[in-house]
């Protein structure tokens, strides 16, 4: 039986839940929340969906009952306050730093040997924070931002080019945050195609532009950050290390050389299987955009220090 939790049942957690149950991802989906009621109300709410829809996930939510978590396969972590309009996921560190570092130490607790996805924000920091107070293999504990930057990305694109957003490829590495995305551009294609051949470099920085500031343009929006994307690209992540789909997608990952860099939890395409990262890809970047990774690098380090700052690391 294969089985995923899900830790926050606010806006990303629950359509997080929602998408791994409606696609049948995993036999079993555990909602745990903080907040008496609110994740076996919506479990039960999602579950009145399975005879319409048609799909046989359990699905269930609990209060802070870390027990009922047990033997989980997969573990998403979207716990933690979300941006208000202005803020930057920065901004957040202080706060979610204790939730992410509390709830990673209660999952294991029952599930020693689950993979771990981190989703709260500023997530490439709670990435690193996971990796270095949990003691778990840098393979299992996994950033899902670029999954989320890519799709993005490609949406822009497709806006652009008039197409189907299925008939787009590009990913977005780097750093997590407004001004560390780095859309690799030059990689992008619409049918096998470069999008150069089809787009003014013009058009193509103002495409970058807009994927970067993606989350900051829907939280002004909306009032609060964005949770449709972010909810289903974490379980595309789910997806692709529980079905072992290896498929390769940008995520915040432990660099030990790789790209130049260590010490740090970064996005770069890896290949998620069922051992969490089967192997991270070094795709060859030329020189503009290695020094875009060098300044984003920098910047998510600086944001790292904070954790020291604040008492979490
Ligand atoms: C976003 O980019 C929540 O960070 C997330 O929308």
């Amino acid at each position: 039986m294969s089985k995923v939790t899900v830790v926050g049942a606010g806006n990303v957690g629950a359509t997080c839940a929602n998408v791994l149950a409606f696609n049948e991802v995993a036999d079993q989906v555990v909602m745990l929340d903080v907040k008496e009621g609110v994740s076996e109300g919506k479990a039960m709410d999602m579950m009145q969906c399975a005879q319409l829809l048609g799909f046989d996930t359990n699905l269930v939510g609990c209060t802070n009952d870390y027990a009922q978590t047990a033997d989980s396969d997969v573990v998403v972590i979207t716990s933690g306050i979300p941006r208000k309009p202005g803020m930057t996921r920065e901004e957040l560190i202080g706060v979610n730093a204790g939730i992410v570092k509390s709830v990673a130490e209660n999952l294991l607790k029952y599930s020693p040997n689950a993979i771990i996805v981190v989703v709260s924000n500023p997530m490439d920091t709670m990435t690193y924070l996971a990796l270095k107070s949990l003691g778990v293999p840098k393979n299992r504990i996994i950033g899902m931002g670029g999954a989320l930057d890519s799709s993005r990305f490609k949406y822009f694109l497709s806006q652009e080019l008039g197409c189907n957003a299925n008939e787009v490829e590009g990913m977005v590495i780097g750093g997590h945050g407004d001004t560390t995305m780095i859309p690799l551009t030059r990689y992008a294609t619409y049918k096998g195609m470069p999008v150069s051949n089809f787009l003014s470099a013009d058009k193509l920085q103002e495409i970058s532009a807009a994927t970067m500031v993606g989350g900051a343009t829907l939280t002004k929006l909306l009032g609060t950050s964005a949770w449709y994307a972010p909810g289903a690209a974490s379980a595309f992540v789910v997806e692709s290390i529980l079905h072992d789909q290896k498929k390769m997608v940008p995520c915040s990952v432990s660099l030990e050389g790789e790209y130049g860099q260590q010490d740090i939890c970064i996005g770069v395409p890896v290949i998620l299987g069922k051992n969490g990262i089967e192997k991270i890809v070094e795709i060859e970047l030329n020189d503009e955009e290695r020094a875009l990774f060098e300044a984003s690098a920098k910047a998510v380090r600086a944001t790292n220090a904070a954790l020291t700052e604040v008492g979490a690391l």
